[in-house]
């Protein structure tokens, strides 16, 4: 692998990340879900309590389908948090402020609880494309929440601080649209989002089986049925391949990393391989890349 390769500590981190969200203790905690969470830099939380609060890196991350508030540890490894399925946001825009804030109050609350300090600062993040108003708002949100919010990066780029690729496109197939980030060279050349995501494909689900959104959509996450709504699904595959065939083709892009919630389902990279023509990677865990992202654009004061 050469200099386009991304982060060599990706895999473990991610995976750490991913346990970490789903409230269990990192290996090194050797601790049960109900005692003291370890504090970054090995004390337990009690030992800091008092003191002053640990300098973490906070991100949250409002999307269409999942609202999520990752922490990071002064070393920027993952140390706690939490998401919920919530429609408080579309396409990047708040629809939902009340609900909005009391979602990110309640995360914050949860994570503070397991942590035993509270968290001052947090980063947040929007697609690209967005006006400077929208960016506003979403500060809003997160600081009506009880947060500092001095830093806002856009989704790939937020991304790309874990995938670190140098030469390549970021595509984040989210719930509601697919954001495409090209860079060279490390840095960020072309950005671009689109309408279509995980919500089209559980559209697609409700409609070819008679059934209700909602049901489609918990349909569509369970693992054991993706094999079989795998040839439903497809043509949105491919749509989403030809949204980014259309946005790289000036770029002569080499490689294409997928991440958000809808790379989950097996099979897309292939897809949108096929349709690009274009070596197509998903790195593992790609749900909260994002979120980890916006975290680690997060410089407390
Ligand atoms: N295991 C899974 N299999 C298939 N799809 C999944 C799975 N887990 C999550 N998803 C889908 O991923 C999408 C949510 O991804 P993500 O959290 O990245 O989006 P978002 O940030 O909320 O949306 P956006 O970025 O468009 O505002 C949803 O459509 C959800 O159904
Ligand atoms: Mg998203």
């Amino acid at each position: 692998m050469g200099a386009d390769c991304l982060n060599p500590a990706l895999h473990t981190f991610l995976a750490q990340a991913n346990a970490v969200m789903h409230g269990e203790p990192l290996p090194a905690m050797g601790a049960g879900p109900d005692a003291p969470a370890s504090a970054p830099g090995g004390g337990t939380a009690e030992s800091v309590r008092g003191g002053p609060p640990p300098r973490v890196h906070v991100g949250v991350d409002l999307g269409t389908a999942y609202t999520v508030l990752a922490v990071l540890d002064e070393r920027r490894q993952p140390l706690a948090g939490e998401y919920r399925f919530a429609e408080v946001v579309r396409d990047g825009l708040v629809v939902d402020f009340h609900g909005a804030i009391g979602l990110v109050q309640e995360l914050k609350r949860n994570v503070e609880r397991r942590l035993g300090f509270a968290l001052t600062s947090a980063a947040t993040t929007y697609p690209p494309g967005v006006s400077p108003h929208e960016v506003r708002a979403t500060q809003h949100v997160v600081r009506a929440a009880g947060f500092e919010c001095e830093q806002a990066v856009d989704e790939p780029t937020a991304a790309n601080a874990v995938l670190q690729v140098r030469n390549g496109a970021v595509v984040d197939v989210g719930g509601g649209t697919t954001g495409i980030a090209i860079f060279r060279d490390g840095e960020v050349i072309y950005t671009a989002d689109e309408p279509t995501g995980g919500t089209h494909f559980s559209l697609v689900i409700a409609g070819a089986l008679g059934i209700e959104l909602a049901e489609a959509e918990a349909i569509k996450k369970n693992g054991a049925n993706h094999r079989r709504l795998f040839p439903l699904v497809r043509p949105v595959m491919e749509k989403v391949g030809t949204i980014v065939a259309r946005h790289v083709a000036a770029h002569a892009v080499e490689s294409i990393y997928l991440v958000g919630g809808t790379a989950c389902f097996p099979g897309i990279d292939g897809v949108v391989e096929q349709v690009t023509g274009i070596r197509t990677v998903i790195p593992g865990f790609p749900l909260f890349v994002t979120p980890l992202g916006t975290a680690m654009h997060n410089l407390p004061g």
